[in-house]
């Protein structure tokens, strides 16, 4: 199979959906929306203000400078006192405040009386997204793309597996870095509805730009829909061509780093593959999830994605590697 690269799916989504920290969706990016807004807006009036002074001086001083000290421009020490101490520190003190009364929105730690609903674990270079349930049954692993029910606010627990990563979903929140061996909290929500783009922004390796991760907000009992089919275990193959697929996954390398909850595929350190099927993108949302890409990465993950931990699975060609993509889709 000739791998064919169909991306513009995904793009045509990520055009469509903002990026922009001045684009808020959620009440923590209102908060820094309006930071930047007052900050923006403050300094915009002092730069006008500087260049009306200094178009003045100018003028007024053209041609006599020589004369003059340069210093003096007129009105003796006050100028000093109240142009450089009095209106700086009156200016510097009101966006000081302004800037700890923003800061109030994003607490360090969760609510006492709440555990993290989610824990999201940066890896060179992908996403791994645990869900907490109040019981273990109800707990469940995805990869490269949160779901959270729209209107309320989701704790979520950041770590790192490696290096330093962080997390930006630039609509819902501000950069949050995860660190190894030490926990960071993020309280995100988002108002309506919606897919959200993110990516890691902390450099953090050769795929640095190739870590990108999605929020998708639904409605809640949309959510409570898709959490509970995250929860069951994988679909069970129903035509040949599947099982054939399933037998070369759990006998080949996929199973060593991958785990398929319902077979022996027990894999820990790479994305779980339990619901593949049901994730809009691969090699963390840099391809779209179809069948051309999903053959691709399996077979060139090395050319797609430099230095990944993804090897190329040559292997497989012709159709065992259609038995394979065939059972993976499955996977819904
Ligand atoms: Cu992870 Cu940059």
């Amino acid at each position: 199979m000739q791998p064919v690269l169909s991306n513009l799916g995904f793009l045509a989504q990520v055009v469509a959906s903002t990026q922009s920290t001045l684009q808020p969706a959620g009440p923590a990016a209102r908060t820094i929306s309006h930071l930047s807004w007052v900050v923006y807006g403050t300094f915009s009036v002092v730069s006008v203000v500087m260049w009306i002074l200094l178009t003045w001086v100018a003028i007024r001083k053209k041609g006599t400078l020589a004369e003059h000290d340069p210093v003096d421009v007129g009105g003796g020490h006050g100028w000093i006192l109240i142009g450089g101490f009095a209106i700086p520190f009156v200016i510097l003190s009101f966006m000081f405040v302004f800037g700890l009364q923003a800061m109030q929105a994003f607490p360090l730690k969760p609510d006492s009386h709440s555990s993290p609903e989610i824990q999201l674990i940066g890896h060179q270079w992908w996403w791994e997204v645990k869900y907490i349930g109040s019981s273990p049954y109800l707990n469940f692993n995805t990869a490269n793309e949160i779901h959270i029910p729209a209107g309320r606010t989701v704790d979520i627990e950041l770590k790192s597996a490696d290096v330093i990563h962080s997390f930006w979903v630039p609509t819902l929140h501000g950069k949050e870095d995860l660190l190894p061996g030490q926990p960071n909290h993020i309280r995100i929500r988002a108002d309506q509805p919606g897919m959200f783009q993110g990516q890691c922004a902390e450099f953090c390796g050769a795929q640095h730009a190739h870590m990108r991760i999605v929020v998708v907000a639904q409605q809640p009992e949309d959510f409570e829909a898709w959490a509970a089919q995250q929860r069951t275990t994988a679909a069970v193959p129903t035509t040949s061509q599947q099982s054939r697929g399933q037998q070369l996954f759990l006998q080949g390398p996929c199973s060593m780093c991958h785990t398929i909850h319902g077979t022996v595929a027990g894999g820990g350190v790479a994305p779980d593959l339990t619901h593949i099927a049901s994730r809009m993108g691969l090699a963390a949302n840099t391809l779209e999830n179809d069948t051309a890409n999903l053959a691709a990465w399996i077979t060139h993950a090395q050319s797609l994605k430099p230095g990944s931990q993804m090897p190329d699975i040559t292997q497989y060609t012709g159709s065992d590697l259609l038995a394979l993509v065939a059972y993976l889709q499955s996977l819904r």
